[in-house]
């Protein structure tokens, strides 16, 4: 590519918004060049409207960006990621569709709709093809695509190469990290040396989201999978890094060896097609058996792959295991970008 693609990021000043900042920051494609978040930020420099929540200090390049209205205008790039809270990105995301733009997003508000791809890219890149039906149903020039909730991408992510041998029930168990509240998130008086058993509408998302990307694609719509999925959502005194506990029964008798060699053979289109931010294995399989663990496992693979472990037989269903993922780089900002390059590389940008 001889240019990079100028994109920008809606909802930049937030904790996802910075998550993209950082993500971005020398990407081979794409260029940040435009940032948006609400009237309380818009017309100050990047630096004076958010205080940096990541470690390090915020990239130079973006400091001086001046923040924009979250209001389609000549000034938005075509490309835009989007973070911006749920209760505001039905329309703003609307609006920039409508106006030709091409949003891809973190948030909630468009994932279930049957003609918006909830994507994950080495597991349903097929499921792009809803975006002539959304297009035609809606009269939208431009498009969204979602990715999923940040506990449900770490959950598909270790099922999918489990799908061949035919997914029955499922039975999750989440401790996820405080950054997936945003910021500032749960009161430290509420969470130091504590759990909370509940987290809202995380249960019902990981359950439906769950169906529907591992769902298949047929007669232009996708057919959710027919697996029954329980879930139970925690929030753990952990900064980063969302860990699951994961029972499920399979159709086929598989053994140990065949589920492991499976997750560790998964690969999908990023891995084939070398995309800039694709994991070159989205799933590791950890051996040691007391692994992975947030703190120890989280930035690997540049925050991008999803580690397993403790693989052994279930006494009530076939059998269980670890599952960990980074919450906002492969639950959402790195998610995003690696759903952008995706498009890119198969031609819907
Ligand atoms: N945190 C995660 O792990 C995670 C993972 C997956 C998906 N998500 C989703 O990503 C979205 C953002 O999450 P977050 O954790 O980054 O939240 P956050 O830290 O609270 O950030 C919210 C962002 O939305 C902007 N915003 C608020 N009101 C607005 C308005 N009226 N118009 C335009 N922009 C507005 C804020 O801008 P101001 O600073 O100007 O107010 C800020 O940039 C949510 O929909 C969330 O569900 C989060």
């Amino acid at each position: 590519m001889n240019e990079r693609i100028k994109v920008g990021v809606l909802g930049a000043t937030g904790m996802v918004g910075q998550r993209f900042v950082s993500f971005l920051r020398g990407h081979p494609w794409f260029e940040l060049t435009w940032l948006g978040a609400s009237d309380r930020s818009a017309g100050k420099p990047f630096a004076q409207a958010t205080t940096w929540r990541l470690d390090g200090v915020m990239p130079s390049e973006v400091r001086a960006i001046v923040v924009s209205e979250s209001k389609p205008d000549d000034t938005a790039p075509q490309l835009l990621f989007s973070s911006m809270d749920a209760s505001v990105a039905t329309e703003i995301e609307r609006a920039f569709a409508a106006a030709g733009h091409t949003v891809v997003s973190n948030s909630r508000n468009y994932r279930m709709d049957d003609d918006v791809p909830l994507l994950v890219p080495e597991i349903n890149a097929d499921h792009l093809r809803l975006i002539p039906t959304q297009q035609r149903a809606r009269g939208w020039k431009g498009q969204i695509v979602t990715n999923p909730n940040c506990s449900t991408i770490v959950l598909t992510m270790a099922l999918a190469p489990l799908k061949q041998f035919g997914i029955r029930r499922v039975m999750v168990t989440t401790m996820q990290a405080l950054s997936g509240a945003g910021y500032p998130g749960v009161a430290s008086m509420d969470i130091n040396a504590n759990v909370i058993p509940f987290i809202g509408g995380e249960e019902e998302k990981m359950e439906r989201e769950t169906q529907k990307i591992l769902g298949d694609f047929v007669d232009a719509r996708v057919e959710p999978l027919a697996a029954r999925v329980s879930a139970s959502c925690n929030r753990v005194p952990v900064v980063d890094g969302h860990t699951m506990s994961v029972s499920i029964e399979l159709e086929k008798k598989v053994s140990e060896t065949e589920i492991i060699g499976a997750m560790r053979g998964f690969r999908g289109i990023p891995q084939q097609k070398g995309l800039p931010s694709a994991p070159p294995c989205p799933v590791i399989y950890m051996e040691e058996p007391d692994r992975p663990q947030p703190r120890r496992d989280v930035e690997r693979e540049n925050g991008m792959a999803v580690f397993v472990g403790r693989l052994r037989k279930c006494s009530v269903l076939d059998y269980k295991f670890i599952a960990l993922g980074h919450n906002t780089v492969r639950g959402a900002a790195g998610a995003a970008v690696l759903n952008a390059e995706l498009m890119q590389a198969e031609g819907w940008l």
